[in-house]
């Protein structure tokens, strides 16, 4: 590991605080992935975190608040987001809301829309730092545009090295997956990317469904100018009809490894790398790894980057992968998988 990174403590996380006051990036664990944090009041801050991840600047960064931040000062929390906070702040929610008048977020950090992606997170070293800083910290996830994200801090070195002034190394993130993202800045919430809180569990708050606007789910072939915005491609267009699509979101191909993904798989060719799930699945040659043998979704969706971090290192040209049922948090890790398989740009 490079110098630049550190075990999260107090003294550490003190530091960690100063830099990101002075307008420094650092990366930090949060309990879905790591995030590559940087002051969002700042436009500048703001803009070395896009450049630091190659990311298109048509595509919006979520905010991070520490618990207990008047979140009503940076945007319009209407019933439905009121009710969505109570009861899943702090945690792997993100609400894409209208921008308050006299926010003080950064422009940058919506890329050019009148709303904001607001998420108070629950892991308690994200926490410290929010509540050290006391500013709102916008952090994608610490991983070049289009890559896979990092669920520990080796990855973040890896993949980003030194275009970060500090890591702080919290060990695994326990959720493994990214928030859910869901926008409430329209008449009828939409689901913008599947995640560790399900559609289910937000309808069952909200007492009404809520669509999810899938664009990882269509077969048309990722647009080429962007990297994780979301593809107005005919399912989604499909979906949201007369509406303008005010956000982006994601991009069919995203969440990639360097190798090639074969969904679906019953079992590895040769030549191939397997991703297992449930118990006694079929062996491969090469390199094998089960999600969980248990059949368990939730440790499933724990273990995903970190073991197609795993298999990608791996000497095979392919990464096979079982079938995963789709119920639960299986959306998000078969949307991530989807993402992950399709066509490049
Ligand atoms: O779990 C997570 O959400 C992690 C941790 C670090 O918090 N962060 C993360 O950020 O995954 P990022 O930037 O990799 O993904 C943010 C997603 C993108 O798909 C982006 O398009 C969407 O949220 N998003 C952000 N602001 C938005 C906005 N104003 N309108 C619509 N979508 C927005
Ligand atoms: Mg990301």
């Amino acid at each position: 590991m490079t110098s630049n990174v550190v075990r999260a403590e107090r003294e550490s996380i003190a530091a960690a605080a100063d830099l990101l006051a002075e307008g420094g990036l650092v990366a930090f664990p949060t309990e879905t992935v790591y995030g590559l944090g940087g002051d969002a009041t700042r436009e500048r801050v703001v803009a070395r975190i896009f450049a630091a991840k190659g990311r298109p600047r048509f595509n919006p960064l979520i905010v991070h608040l520490s618990p207990g931040w008047p979140a009503e000062e940076i945007a319009i929390m209407d019933e439905r987001a009121k009710r969505l906070a109570a009861k899943f702040w702090p945690g792997a929610l993100t609400l894409v809301l209208t921008r308050a008048p006299g926010c003080p977020i950064a422009l940058l950090a919506s890329a050019g829309l009148d709303t904001v992606a607001l998420r108070m997170p629950a892991h308690p070293i994200a926490q410290a730092l929010l509540k050290k800083v006391h500013l709102p910290i916008a952090a994608p996830s610490a991983n070049p545009s289009g890559r896979l994200s990092p669920t520990e801090a080796a990855h973040v070195v890896e993949l980003l090295g030194d275009k970060v002034d500090l890591i702080l190394d919290g060990g695994k993130c326990p959720g493994g997956l990214e928030s859910t993202v869901i926008d409430l800045s329209v008449r009828e919430a939409r689901i913008l990317r599947p995640g560790l809180v399900t559609a289910e569990e937000i309808s069952e708050v909200l007492g009404e469904p809520v669509t999810i606007v899938n664009a990882a789910a269509s077969a048309a072939p990722p647009p080429r100018d962007g990297d994780d915005a979301l593809a107005p491609n005919n399912n989604v267009s499909e979906i949201i009809s007369d509406e303008e699509i005010k956000s982006p979101g994601m991009l069919a191909s995203h969440y990639a490894p360097k190798k090639p993904l074969r969904l679906n798989a019953d079992a590895a060719q040769p030549g191939e790398a397997f991703l297992a799930f449930g118990p006694n699945p079929p062996r491969s040659i090469l390199a094998s790894l089960n999600l969980s043998p248990a059949g368990d979704l939730v440790e499933a969706a724990a273990n995903l980057f970190a073991y197609l971090h795993r298999l990608d290192a791996s000497q095979a040209h392919t990464i096979a992968v079982m079938p995963i049922p789709e119920d639960g948090i299986g959306a998000a890790i078969n949307d991530r998988l989807r993402r992950a398989a399709a066509p490049r740009p």
